[in-house]
């Protein structure tokens, strides 16, 4: 990628979307495009087969998704399958029409088998049962996989899978119906506090352990994979440790100031019962993290604070 090469961020207004913006633009690179939902529905091939005849991009990151935590996973499968495949089917055949350079699509750890060995390796795609509550969103996102493995094989077309960890950060979705744990925590004490509520109540047993990424950092491994790999193997991208839902929730209620009690509903599902990655691939490649989860939660809820207007929620 050159200064001046014409990228396609799709996706560019979420999380991960406009993480890859801010470091596309620190590195020095200003020939971006971009478009919101609203302007260019990645659903609908018609308008994205035109978009590319018309902008010609030479370098796709593609993260845009439909993306949810565990309860809106369950509640609409069908929209996380059709959307996620629509999407994603549109862009990559699109890009390869198009003679795009190279194309970065994004996974998900969910991919990885619920009972998969731990920390999960790349080569654990495929070999046993997915978790079956996010298996719609899993499933299309091994589809995107497969179909990047197959159009290099197939046409030469340079696509590259990154499947990064749980992220978190600035623009996160903060929507208690559809966000994921470390969002949804920081907007449940932050509320709590506010109402001087006694105790918050959390979701699950809160021994399932998770990783959590930065997505600054994510977008620093993206760029960095961007600019130097090229396999139809993906790459995990984390951090390589992991926490229990209980040491987020008192990390985020210390850093928020709710001084309450957490109790832990068991009734409700808990998910897979680990989810780390393996990331010798990626530290093999030259990259690893540089933000700590408590200086990364504290940035995050100091940006809730300041963007109340804006949050989605
Ligand atoms: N967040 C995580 O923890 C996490 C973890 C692992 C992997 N990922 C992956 O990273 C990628 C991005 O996730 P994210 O967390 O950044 O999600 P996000 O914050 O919800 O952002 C998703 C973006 O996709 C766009 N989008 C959704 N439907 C679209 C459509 N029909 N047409 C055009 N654009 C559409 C949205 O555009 P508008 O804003 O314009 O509507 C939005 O900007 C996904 O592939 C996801 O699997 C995320």
């Amino acid at each position: 990628m050159n200064d001046d090469s014409r990228i396609y961020v799709a996706g560019h207004r979420g999380l991960v979307g406009s993480a890859i913006v801010r470091e596309l633009r620190r590195l020095g690179y200003q020939n971006l495009v971009v478009r919101s939902s609203a302007e260019l529905d990645l659903r609908r091939q018609d308008a994205v087969d035109a978009f590319f005849d018309q902008e010609r991009p030479e370098y796709v990151f593609l993260a845009a998704a439909k993306v949810g935590g565990i309860n809106a996973n369950d509640t609409y499968p069908a929209d996380f399958l059709r959307d996620n495949l629509l999407i994603q089917t549109n862009v990559i055949d699109a890009a390869w029409r198009a003679g795009v350079e190279k194309l970065c699509f994004l996974g998900s750890s969910c991919i990885y088998p619920k009972l998969a060995p731990q920390p999960m390796r790349e080569d654990a795609l495929l070999t046993g049962p997915l978790e079956p509550t996010n298996e719609w969103y899993a499933i299309a996102k091994i589809a995107g996989i497969k179909m990047c493995q197959a159009y290099r094989r197939q046409f030469g077309f340079n696509a590259i899978s990154l499947m990064p960890t749980n992220l978190y950060g600035p623009g996160d979705n903060f929507d208690l119906q559809n966000s994921h744990v470390l969002p949804a925590l920081i907007r449940r004490f932050h509320e709590a506090k506010l109402r001087g509520d006694s105790q918050v109540v959390i979701w699950g047993t809160g021994t399932p352990r998770r990783e959590f990424l930065h997505c600054d950092d994510l977008a620093g491994a993206v760029v960095h994979l961007m600019k130097t790999y090229e396999s139809d193997e993906l790459v995990n991208i984390g951090c390589g440790s992991d926490v229990t839902i209980r040491e987020l929730a008192e990390l985020v209620a210390g850093i928020v100031g709710f001084t309450g009690r957490l109790s832990f509903d068991t009734s409700k599902p808990d998910g897979t019962p680990r989810k780390l990655l393996d990331v010798g691939r990626l530290s093999a490649l030259g990259w690893k993290p540089r933000i700590t989860l408590e200086e990364g939660v504290r940035g995050t809820y100091d940006w809730f604070i300041a963007h109340q207007a804006e949050i989605r929620a």
